[in-house]
């Protein structure tokens, strides 16, 4: 089928490339001309893992192509999936105006039947302000569908959640949208594939049948908040009964590992730290709260999950004075800036907001992260010393601390490390470690919620 995606972000570049990967002809245009020059040239504007190699096999293909010019792209595809950001405003709400712009554009250029299909994340209803906009602005000369398919996928595997979903949500109130809808997923559905992450074929990489999830469009507009939002009141009350365990002297590494092997409950996203952030749970959640407000409900248990996140920052910042005492003048070493390991992506990174205020504290900050240093560069700029690799960040430092929970920080040289510090103190904001295993190489350790730590590090061997 000829499919357009509008916004070509880590949502519809992924999406974009992963369709074309099952047989689709994909057409990415975003309003950034020069992330679409980018994209001609081969070059990725994100760090998304096996996604450089299936938006080159479906260039190679024909298969995938960029535009700038949009009103080209648009008038070409019989289904546009509009997957543009919905940045939080400052009263929480999601801003629209990316979305409302896609659909102008759409209406302004498109002639004959199209289903639109909202991937972006959107508070409920939006789907009815769509078909608004849509009728009213192509005066007649439109005929069109509108569907939601919220996007689940994870930054960092989304290539992977991409072929392997759990589930796939559409939302339409048309039987044609509808069938449209299955007939474009029906490789995923029907492992008739060669998965993009594995690169192998569905039947050998472990690929079970998602369940397809049709529902009206408010319900799936529902599904994706819901979703979001539960899974952030998971990690709050992961954090939560972390902060229990340190006042009980218990270990949150034991109890959420106790809890989450209950089926029910599941163990993902049951791990302490200094919370969540990125491009969806944060917004989402408030989004989600603002939406449930002005529907007429007070949504006071997602008001206490957003408070319960709010803190781990401050908590986490306040353990570094008492560790530290005095900040001015201190040398901190810290290891990850991204939101999450396996992404680039530091919009509304906790990591970040930890570097912002401790340099504020009057800390210096030597820090590196695998895939985020030039975007937190341009975030961040001169106020912290960026390093070339995970070491060097130990240089003089009176403390090192993980904020990122990238799997290779488990194996840099931690000895090496210890011996280029001032003071052998690590804190570790994302319990990458458990307690012991960094107190051999003659550091002191705290993780989050764990029993009280122990003290006198013995020294290095001579
Ligand atoms: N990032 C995720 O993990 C994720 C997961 C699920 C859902 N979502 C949702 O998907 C949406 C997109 O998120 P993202 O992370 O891909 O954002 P992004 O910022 O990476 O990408 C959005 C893209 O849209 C482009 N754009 C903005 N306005 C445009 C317009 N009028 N016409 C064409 N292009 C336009 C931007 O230039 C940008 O490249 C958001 O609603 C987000 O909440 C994101």
């Amino acid at each position: 089928m000829k499919l357009c995606v509008i916004g070509t972000g880590y949502v519809g570049l992924t999406t974009g490339a992963c369709l074309a990967a099952i047989g689709h002809e994909v057409v990415g245009t975003d309003s950034e001309a020069a992330k679409i020059a980018a994209l001609k040239r081969g070059q990725l504007p994100i760090f998304e893992e096996r996604l450089p190699e299936v938006v080159a096999a479906g260039v190679a293909a024909g298969r995938l192509t960029f535009t700038s010019d949009a009103r080209a792209a648009i008038a070409a595809a019989e289904t546009i999936f509009i997957c543009v950001g919905t940045p939080p405003d400052a009263d929480g709400k999601a801003n629209l105006a990316a979305v409302e712009a896609a659909a102008r554009q759409i209406a302004a250029c498109a002639q004959g039947y199209r289903l639109v299909v909202g991937k972006s994340t959107v508070p409920v209803h939006t789907g009815d302000q769509l078909k608004r906009v849509l009728a009213t602005q192509s005066h007649g000369r439109l005929e069109f569908d509108v569907a939601s398919n919220p996007e689940f996928l994870r930054e960092g595997s989304g290539v992977y959640d991409f072929f392997h979903p759990d589930r796939i949500v559409t939302g339409s109130d048309s039987e044609r949208a509808a069938k449209r809808l299955r007939a474009i997923y029906a490789p995923v559905l029907e492992g008739a594939f060669t998965c993009g992450w594995h690169r192998q074929p569905a039947a050998m990489c472990g690929w079970k049948p998602p369940a397809w999830v049709a529902t009206g469009i408010t319900s799936a507009e529902l599904i994706k908040h819901a979703s979001n939002s539960f899974l952030s009141m998971k990690i709050s009350y992961a954090n939560a009964i972390a902060d229990i365990c340190e006042l009980a002297d218990a270990d949150a590494g034991e109890v959420l590992h106790g809890l989450g092997l209950d089926r029910r409950i599941g163990s993902d996203f049951l791990r302490p730290g200094i919370g969540f952030g990125g491009f969806c749970f944060p917004k989402d959640l408030s989004a989600f709260i603002e939406m449930s407000a002005e529907l007429g409900y007070d949504f006071r248990l997602l008001r206490e999950v957003q408070r319960v996140n709010t803190r781990r920052t401050e908590q986490f910042v306040r353990k570094v004075r008492e560790a530290l005492w005095v900040l001015p003048g201190k040398t901190l070493g810290v290891l990850g800036l991204a939101f999450k390991a396996g992404t680039d992506d530091i919009r509304l990174s906790p990591a970040l907001k930890v570097v912002r205020e401790l340099v504020r504290l009057g800390a210096r900050v030597r820090a590196y992260d695998p895939q985020a240093m030039e975007r937190a560069r341009a975030e961040l700029g001169g106020s912290i010393h960026y390093c070339g690799q995970a070491e060097e960040v130990a240089d003089g430092a009176d403390a090192v601390l993980i904020l990122t929970e990238w799997p290779q920080f488990r194996r840099v040289d931690w000895a090496g490390m210890r011996a280029r510090m001032s003071h052998p103190l690590v804190l570790d904001g994302r319990n990458l470690f458990v307690p012991g295993e960094l107190e051999g190489q003659g550091l002191e350790y705290h993780g989050i919620g764990r029993r009280a730590p122990r003290r006198a590090a013995a020294p290095l061997a001579a």
